[in-house]
């Protein structure tokens, strides 16, 4: 049996671990970024215990970790931690650490054996943010280690790229739009040409929402989230989340187009070439209308075919980087001599 490498997707957001199935098909599994931390009681524990809660215990507290923590800390009246925050690992977040390694061990288990590669995304540099991702995959690289695993890291939307853009010789641009940022990378035959981060994402949509509403990002996201079609807002909150989508997509269109034409070296694409969308930010009805609407507005540098979702679009870079994990050569290498002797 052929060894299990992995994909793990490091979202603001959520965590998304891929794994190929041993009948070949890719098996996905996602969890949310957060933690809860509360006083370890022994009726805290019976509680956990009975909502069939996932927890660790560390020193004098439990943590809750994933979608229960979310629940939870509404419930208590908590405030729910996030190791990330705009698309890095939190530096303030002093126990996220040790927390991040449970997380993703949830996510993905163990190495099942030595020499496994884990294939992890980063984001690529961002054009309006003043971060480095030295820590943030130090931290990831690092937890992956402990768990067993080889680290590789790769871009985000390289990943998309890998996972959505075979058809097409891996020629095309990839954008993931998550929470903390949107990134993207043009590929010409899986060559990143162009590849940048921005930080107008789902949260900077449900920061700026709440503020012209009056009213929190919390709220925000939840209005967001419960089935809003851009291109028929129903209400007034509707409205302002249209307005914010709509600038997000034409900022992200129009720093594509800056960087491209600024970037040298750049390869020409003699055929139209297709954009795809992922990440949860793409989930909003109508966003595919809008990014065409604003497309159409400009002078777009490089010919497009289509404009369209990825298949399934919160899962698409985790997918992307167990294809890459698969694709390793030295991987490939080393299967091969097994198979041959
Ligand atoms: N149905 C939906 N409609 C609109 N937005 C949604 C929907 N579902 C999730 N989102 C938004 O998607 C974002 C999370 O997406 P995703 O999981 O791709 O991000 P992430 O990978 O964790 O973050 P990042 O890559 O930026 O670090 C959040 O802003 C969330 O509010
Ligand atoms: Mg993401």
């Amino acid at each position: 049996m052929a060894r299990k490498v992995k994909g793990l997707d490091v979202g603001t957001m959520n965590l998304v671990g891929a794994t190929q199935a041993d009948d070949g098909s890719i098996k996905i599994k996602l969890m949310r970024h957060c933690f809860l931390d509360v006083d370890v009681s022994p009726f805290t524990k019976k509680m956990l215990l009975q909502q069939k809660v996932q927890y660790v215990e560390m020193g004098k507290k439990v943590y809750i970790l994933g979608e229960s923590a979310f629940e939870l800390a509404n419930i208590m009246n908590k405030v729910i931690r996030r190791p990330m925050k705009a698309g890095v690992m939190s530096p303030n977040e002093s126990d996220a650490a040790p927390i991040f390694g449970l997380l993703v061990e949830a996510v993905i288990g163990k190495a099942d054996g030595p020499n496994i590669p884990c294939y992890y995304c980063v984001p690529a540099n961002p054009i309006d943010a003043d971060f480095n991702i030295v820590y943030h995959s130090g931290i990831i690289a690092g937890a992956l280690k402990n768990l067993g695993y080889i680290p590789k890291e790769m871009n985000e939307a390289h990943a998309v790229v890998f996972s959505e853009l075979a058809d097409q010789d891996f020629t095309g641009i990839g954008i993931s739009c998550g929470g903390g940022m949107v990134n993207v990378c043009v590929s010409y035959k899986t060559i990143p040409a162009v590849a940048f981060s921005t930080s107008r994402a789902g949260d900077w949509i449900d920061k700026n929402v709440a503020q012209v509403l009056g009213t929190n990002s919390t709220r925000a996201a939840a209005l967001k989230e419960k089935g809003v079609n851009l291109k028929s807002p129903k209400n007034r909150e509707e409205e302002a989340i249209g307005i914010y989508y709509r600038n997000l997509i034409s900022y992200t269109l129009n720093n594509i187009k800056a960087k491209f034409e600024s970037t040298e070296g750049i390869p020409q694409f003699p055929d139209p070439v297709d954009i795809v969308c992922s990440g949860g930010t793409s989930l909003v009805g109508g966003f595919i209308d809008v990014f065409e609407e604003e497309l159409k507005k400009m002078e777009f540098p490089i010919p497009i075919n289509k404009v369209r979702l990825a298949t399934e679009p919160l899962n698409a870079t985790a997918k992307g980087l167990l294809l890459a994990a698969l694709n390793d050569e030295e991987i490939v290498q080393e299967e091969r001599k097994k198979t041959t002797k």
